[in-house]
């Protein structure tokens, strides 16, 4: 290590001395982090007692509570849902339930954990005692039951957007949309909103809508929070199916749209999100995985649908045994000399110079694939995790960007945009070119000016995540090339946006001119309810593309027929 932890963001931003800035994370530092102070929670926080530890009776009385205030974001048994953090990954057990108590009552409203402090006491402890048992008691273990989320239906009422910004009830297939720097609002010209989606099953005459001429079938039902996908050279559709850690193999096709036969390549894994095979081209030796703390690769040959070996170690990723973003997208240049990973920040918008678990993190990195030293290939980007791919007709590196929220309905754009060798994106500081974040005025003046505006901005908070270059000879010629990305959907907007997968015209040149059309909608139902939330996105052999949903958990085939 040539340069302090503390030191190497700011010396990188000021040297662009990206190939002295080597980034491996001592096993010593580490073991520090994960003692760092549970959100510097005060003593007196620690030595608070819950008045009701261990009684069954407040533990059901916190279930119904935590189902009605808690669960849309962290999940049934708080397993954590998108970037809301795990209840129940073990980090909770190293701290008291009054530092529990004291985080949900101030909450972290920067970060998208509002304050529960219009609870009584009484039942925030009881939260704090259902939480607790989570980890613990079997009983517990059996899911809440499913509560009809509250939806305001006034919000539904509210005024139509101004465009070009839009909500679920504006997405329509073919329509186009453009935002540009010139479009942004003031920060807080709206007031953060709390907006998460508490789903519902899919209504039986609900499917999602596609543009005139395609065909919309499921694929996969009754899958187990499948998320990335990726075409395997021979054909075949890798699927991670991240909170059961496993990755799934689908092969060929019937005459119903469905796969012939699916198969389990590996299982046993941490949260498995990023795949990509290695090296490029027809003949891959290896699947690369990525996941929150590290990347692993297994053993992997044309027709394998179970992996012949155990897993190598590749790279460990800066993630400190912290929360925040966990999705590792893993990609490889053409010429297969470069892998690279995207690591999202910990927090919505804290400042990497005063936050040690923010060191190294929001950006993108990228080392030799058979000798890994990560080292970063690009930064500011708060959020890449959820999608990198290369195009094949420009070989740059593009990324999907989740940007940071708690600035208002129309603040700031998510993007989609090739990334630039040492570029800056402006996270957390700047946003979008030189607009200063205002939880951070006056720092950074020198990178005012090195804050690239990505390619394409998209509707802000809508969670864009997996995308593809279009490949297939299925679609009319004119999509040859151009980008479907998926956006999961948002809750910092007080009408809900993305839940949908869009194509980014590149107009078959490789580069886009900063449009967007809807492509695949409906997964928010008219009065608000969501039942579907895209995540990965793959062109299938034949041409037509799948989806996969972490809200019906399922994969979606979109095919072109013409009529
Ligand atoms: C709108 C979404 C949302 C809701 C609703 C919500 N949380 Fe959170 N919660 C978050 C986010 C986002 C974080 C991470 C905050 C951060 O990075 O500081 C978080 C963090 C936490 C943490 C700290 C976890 C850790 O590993 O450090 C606890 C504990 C927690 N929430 C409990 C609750 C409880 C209990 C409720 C219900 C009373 C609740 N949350 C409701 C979004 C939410």
């Amino acid at each position: 290590m040539r340069m302090s932890k503390r030191g190497f963001v700011r010396s990188f931003a000021n040297s662009h001395a990206l190939a002295a800035a080597s980034i491996l994370l001592p096993t010593a530092l580490l073991a520090a982090y994960v003692n760092t102070k549970f959100h510097d929670a005060p003593a007196s926080a620690q030595a608070a007692k819950n008045p009701y530890a261990g009684q069954e009776e407040a533990a059901q009385a916190g279930k119904k509570l935590y189902a009605r205030n808690c669960l849309s974001c962290h999940g049934e048994l708080g397993k954590g849902t998108g970037n809301t953090p795990s209840l129940v990954d073990g980090k909770l057990n190293s701290v008291t339930p009054g530092e529990v108590f004291w985080f949900i009552t101030r909450g972290d409203k920067d970060n998208g954990m509002p304050a529960w402090a219009s609870l009584p006491p009484k039942q925030r402890w009881q939260i704090v005692t259902y939480v607790e048992s989570l980890g613990t008691s079997q009983a517990a273990q059996e899911a809440s039951p499913p509560l009809p989320p509250d939806i305001n239906t006034s919000k539904l009422k509210a005024p139509p957007p101004t465009p070009p910004f839009t909500d679920f009830r504006y997405q329509k297939p073919g329509t186009f949309h453009k935002i540009t720097v010139n479009d942004l609002p003031q920060p807080y010209a709206a007031k953060s909103a709390f907006n998460s989606p508490g789903l519902v099953a899919r209504p039986e005459n609900v499917w999602p809508s596609a543009p005139a001429g395609f065909k919309v079938e499921l694929y996969g039902a009754g899958l187990d929070n499948p998320r990335t996908l990726r075409t395997a050279p021979n054909g075949d559709i890798f699927l991670a199916e991240s909170d059961p850690g496993r990755i799934r193999v689908f092969r060929g096709l019937t005459a119903a749209g469905k796969p012939a036969q699916s198969a389990i390549f590996v299982s046993g894994l941490k949260q498995p999100y990023g795949l990509a095979f290695y090296p490029p081209g027809p003949d891959p030796q290896w699947l690369y995985v990525g996941s929150a703390a590290e990347v692993v690769r297994f053993p992997y040959h044309n027709g394998d649908l179970q992996a012949s070996g155990s897993p190598q170690h590749i790279a460990d990723l800066p993630d400190r045994g912290w929360f925040g973003h966990r999705t590792r997208a893993v990609e490889f240049s053409r010429d297969g000399k470069r892998m690279f990973v995207a690591v999202g920040s910990a927090s919505n918008v804290d400042d990497p110079d005063t936050t040690p678990r923010e060191h190294d993190r929001a950006d993108i990195l990228a080392c030799d694939p058979e000798n890994c030293v990560l080292r970063v290939y690009a930064y500011g980007i708060r959020n890449a995790g959820g999608g990198i791919a290369v195009n094949p007709q420009t070989s740059e590196l593009w990324c999907s960007v989740n940007e940071r929220d708690a600035l208002g309905d129309n603040l700031v754009p998510d993007y989609i945009t090739h990334v630039q060798e040492g570029g800056f994106y402006g996270w957390p500081w700047w946003y979008i070119g030189a607009h200063q974040d205002p939880r951070h005025q006056g720092k950074h003046p020198e990178l005012k000016d090195k804050v690239i505006v990505p390619d394409v901005l998209l509707q802000p908070h809508n969670a864009s995540l997996e995308f593809t270059f279009y490949q297939g000879r299925q679609f009319p010629a004119e999509y040859k090339g151009d980008i479907f990305a998926s956006e999961h959907g948002s809750w910092n907007k007080v009408v809900r946006v993305g839940y949908e997968v869009i194509r980014v015209p590149l107009h078959q040149t490789g580069h886009a001119s900063g449009e967007y059309q809807d492509f695949l909608t409906g997964f928010v139902l008219p009065d608000g309810h969501v039942w579907g939330r895209p995540v990965g996105v793959t062109v299938a052999p034949d041409g037509s593309l799948l989806v996969s949903d972490d809200g019906s958990n399922s994969v979606w085939r979109v095919s072109y027929t013409g009529k």
